[in-house]
């Protein structure tokens, strides 16, 4: 048996509703296909933008959508996407499949694709391959409400306001795809490209220095050092990945060895955020600076048969339950950690949506995120966790639990393969302070074999089912989670 001690009055503070969001690059069917389908396609649509992947999305509340990229991003210009579609610039994209990028998919549509979400776009500029002034017109061009020639184009194409774009990237992964970077150089080019992003009116710009690659505590360290206070926000990637860059084994076809290394591996996050936060906090004790991990999720060998460019890989439980711990391990850094897209939407990588042509499917990973959301802008409340450790080293249990508007929401995984495990849930008091008596709770989870998926012919082999809660008299509750699953437990004061 385990136990969850939850703490509803002691708190790290809110959970962002950032650490909810996701990320879409032009890589393989993400945005084309995946989203974005344009005006004359016989799949539903509105303005081009896919109803039943809009709708999904909008479903989960994404908070935040980081776009264009990725490595992509180092190597998009923001001018051949905007205009008549006839003049759009046709590239190629040299780093996703070589395949002819025309731009139909530019700056207007992607805060199209916003809107109809409800999202907050975030985006990615260009310092790999850009200029400053590009990087300094794109964000007036998007923000500005001045007569200038610039804002006169975005009105000429059809856009009167300013879009009012908070997040912004200066580069990405610019030590590597994004220019093979030192720490020190692209820490000067940082503090000279975001001194050209201007704040327009109200409209203040979160500006996201690139952050290191998974334990690259130097390049942190250095980033801090000499750019920290020009920055609102750092970011960092990092990837489950089993076995080698060149096997990573394939998505559904895990074994209890590679599902158990695979858990080892995504829970390394916490490690990596511990470390990195530890040296932001030599220079910014006061926690001005966020952390954002813009790209996380498991990342396998792409399907066979399909383009290796496109990075297309099935979603299983072992996805699932990856997804939910990283994110018990967001919320219990929300103190640090701001925001967080998993990679990436649809169709590539770690996706909650996958598509074939007009039909679409749910992946068990969606569903995490569903269970999830109750989190998103909650008070993160201390969820102690005891329970048996696994032959990884890694407790069966991995929880979180955050309050908002009464409710109490504990979110968590049995990372067992082959084993139930019941849960004992106490819920406490802290300081003498009244603490939050349970009255009613509800329960979901997802379950399955740990490469259980969903398909086209069978699109609900995972999904959501009532789980029973029971509450007992001394204020506890009690829940048996079945083995590789993700529950959210709503609990009613
Ligand atoms: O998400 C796929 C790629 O992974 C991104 O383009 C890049 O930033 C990272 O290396």
């Amino acid at each position: 048996m385990s136990t969850l001690v939850i703490r509803p009055n002691v708190s790290k503070g809110i959970i962002n509703r950032n650490i909810y969001g996701h990320f879409s690059e032009h890589l393989g069917r993400c945005v084309y296909q995946g989203m974005f389908v344009g005006k004359d396609s016989p799949i539903p649509n509105e303005n081009g933008m896919r109803t039943d992947v809009v709708d999904a999305l909008r479903k989960i509340q994404v908070p935040v959508l980081r776009w264009p990229g990725g490595c992509f991003a180092d190597e998009y210009h923001w001018r051949d996407g905007v205009g008549t579609q006839e003049t759009r610039k046709r590239m190629v994209n040299t780093h996703w499949g070589g395949v002819v990028e025309d731009n139909s998919f530019g700056t207007h549509e992607f805060m199209e694709l916003c809107r109809q979400i409800g999202c907050e776009p975030y985006v990615n500029g260009n310092v790999g391959s850009g200029t400053i002034r590009e990087m300094s017109e794109w964000v007036e061009y998007l923000n500005s409400d001045g007569d200038s020639t610039i804002v006169r184009e975005r009105r000429a194409n059809g856009r009167r306001d300013p879009y009012g774009v908070k997040y912004w990237g200066v580069g990405n992964e610019n030590w590597g795809c994004g220019g093979n970077m030192r720490p020190e150089y692209y820490a000067d080019l940082f503090r000279q490209f975001q001194t050209y992003c201007r704040d327009y009116g109200e409209n203040k710009l979160t500006r996201i220095a690139c952050g290191p690659s998974a334990d690259d505590y130097n390049w942190t360290d250095v980033l801090m050092k000499q750019a920290g206070r020009f920055m609102n926000a750092l970011t960092l990637h990092y990837y489950t990945v089993v076995g080698s860059w060149e096997n990573k084994g394939w998505a559904t076809e895990a074994d209890e060895a590679t599902y158990n290394l695979t858990l080892a591996k995504a829970s390394f996050m916490d490690e990596l955020i511990v470390k990195h936060r530890a040296i932001m906090d030599q220079y910014d004790p006061d926690r001005r600076i966020g952390l954002i991990v813009d790209e996380w999720g498991c990342w396998h060998n792409v399907e066979r048969g399909t383009v290796p460019g496109f990075l297309y890989q099935q979603n299983t439980m072992r996805d699932a339950v990856v997804a939910a711990l990283t994110l018990n391990i967001f919320n219990r850094h929300c103190d640090r950690v701001v925001m967080a897209n998993l990679a990436q939407t649809v169709n590539v990588l770690q996706s909650v949506l996958l598509t074939d042509g007009a039909d679409m499917l749910l992946t068990p990973t969606y569903h995490v995120f569903d269970l999830y959301k109750a989190h998103q802008d909650a008070t993160e409340a201390a969820c102690d966790v005891s329970s048996g450790v696994l032959s990884n080293g890694l407790r069966r249990i991995s929880a979180s639990a955050s309050v908002k508007d009464g409710v109490l929401t504990a979110t968590a995984a049995n990372l067992s393969m082959t084993e139930r495990e019941e849960i004992r849930i106490s819920i406490v008091g802290f300081d003498g302070i009244e603490g939050f008596t349970a009255k009613s709770a509800t329960g979901r989870v997802i379950t399955g074999g740990i490469n259980a998926h969903n398909t086209f012919e069978d699109k609900n082999a995972v999904e959501p089912k009532e789980l029973t809660v029971s509450i007992n008299n001394d204020n506890t509750l009690s829940v048996t989670m079945p083995p590789c699953s993700v529950a959210a437990l709503t609990i009613n004061g």
